[in-house]
């Protein structure tokens, strides 16, 4: 193994959203893709069409007598549900990998660790985890490139991970260790509470009489423009509205208004405000706008106030 990390032939186990997507992408930047392996051979002949070249393999096929040739080193690319990599670990680790092989999984939030029967029976293990939601292969395999990948492992592993990123052009960094569930935290926050948070806000137009589809299709500009300024700026300079400009009459109207909505909406609502007031602080807020604000948004201890 070199440093560098070498182009290993992968096995890509777990031909699904992400597994296809990734094959098809390394096939299409001529990393080596040595096999396609799904639960059913009949699934993984259909899926290798997809990915574009390996031979496809039943999990059973790829257990047993196998036909890839012995003696050279893998890229084991687990790219099955999170649920299922501890297990298939176990079974992976039942056959004879040569010498160099390296074991990734895609996974977010598993950590590297559920990957120790591989790690004993020789083989470097780590983790790619790429920041992209991944639907549609043909699709994805287009458009990951510039797509960040978290990797963590050992040193081996980590210099093929790097390679492997960097030939998708991916770009990788790797996680600090024992951060794994707070970088996925983040992704999660970012992603799947940007939605709740949309589902919440379509229940406040609701009853202003504004339904959904209109309601979404109003709401969806909006969120656009906000994304256009964070590409463009940090949060503090992105940020606009009643917060940013230190107007705590309108806040105080929209926490009264909100006394009647769901609970989860005034808690997100004041929550997320404390942030914005912390936002809005940092680009600078007049003594007496920053006062006021802190009186409405912060919990009654005066240490607390900034
Ligand atoms: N979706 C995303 O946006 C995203 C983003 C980043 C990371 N990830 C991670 O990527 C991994 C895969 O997620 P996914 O979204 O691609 O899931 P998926 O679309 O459900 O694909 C999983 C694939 O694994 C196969 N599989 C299931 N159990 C297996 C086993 N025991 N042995 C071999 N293959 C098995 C599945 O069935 P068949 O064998 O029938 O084909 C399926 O093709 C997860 O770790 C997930 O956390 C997902």
């Amino acid at each position: 193994m070199t440093a560098r990390g070498e182009r290993l032939p992968v096995v890509l186990v777990g031909a699904g959203a992400v597994g296809a997507a990734l094959g098809r992408a390394a096939v299409s930047a001529g990393w080596p893709l040595a096999a396609v392996v799904c639960r059913q051979a009949a699934r993984a002949r259909d899926r290798r069409a997809l990915v574009g070249a390996g031979t496809p393999l039943s999990l059973t096929e790829l257990l047993g007598s196998t036909p890839l040739p012995p003696e050279e080193a893998r890229l084991l690319l687990l790219c099955v549900p999170d649920r299922e990599i501890a297990p298939l670990a176990v079974r992976l680790a039942g056959r004879t990998w040569p010498p160099g092989s390296v074991a990734l999984h895609v996974s977010g939030s598993v950590p590297v660790s559920a990957l120790e029967p591989l790690a004993a029976a020789g083989l470097a293990t780590g983790g790619l985890h790429p920041l992209h939601s991944f639907v549609d292969p043909e699709r994805d395999a287009e458009s990951l490139a510039g797509s960040v990948a978290a990797l963590e492992g050992e040193a081996a592993a980590l210099a093929v991970a790097r390679e492997f990123a960097a030939v998708l052009r991916l770009q990788a960094f790797v996680l600090a260790p024992g951060t794994r569930a707070l970088w996925h935290a983040a992704a999660a926050h970012a992603c799947n509470h940007l939605v709740a948070l949309v589902a919440q806000s379509l229940e406040l137009l609701a009853r202003a009489g504004l339904p959904e589809p209109q309601a979404r299709a109003a709401l969806l500009p909006l969120l656009r423009g906000t994304l256009e300024n964070l590409a463009a700026h940090p949060p503090a300079a992105a940020l606009t509205g009643p917060i940013a400009r230190g107007d705590d009459a309108v806040v105080a109207g929209h926490l009264a208004a909100l006394a009647t909505a769901e609970p989860d909406i005034s808690a997100a609502y004041r929550a997320l405000a404390q942030r914005a007031f912390r936002l809005a602080v940092e680009r600078g807020l007049a003594d007496d706008r920053r006062l006021a604000l802190a009186a409405l948004l912060l919990p009654a201890r005066p240490e607390a106030r900034p």
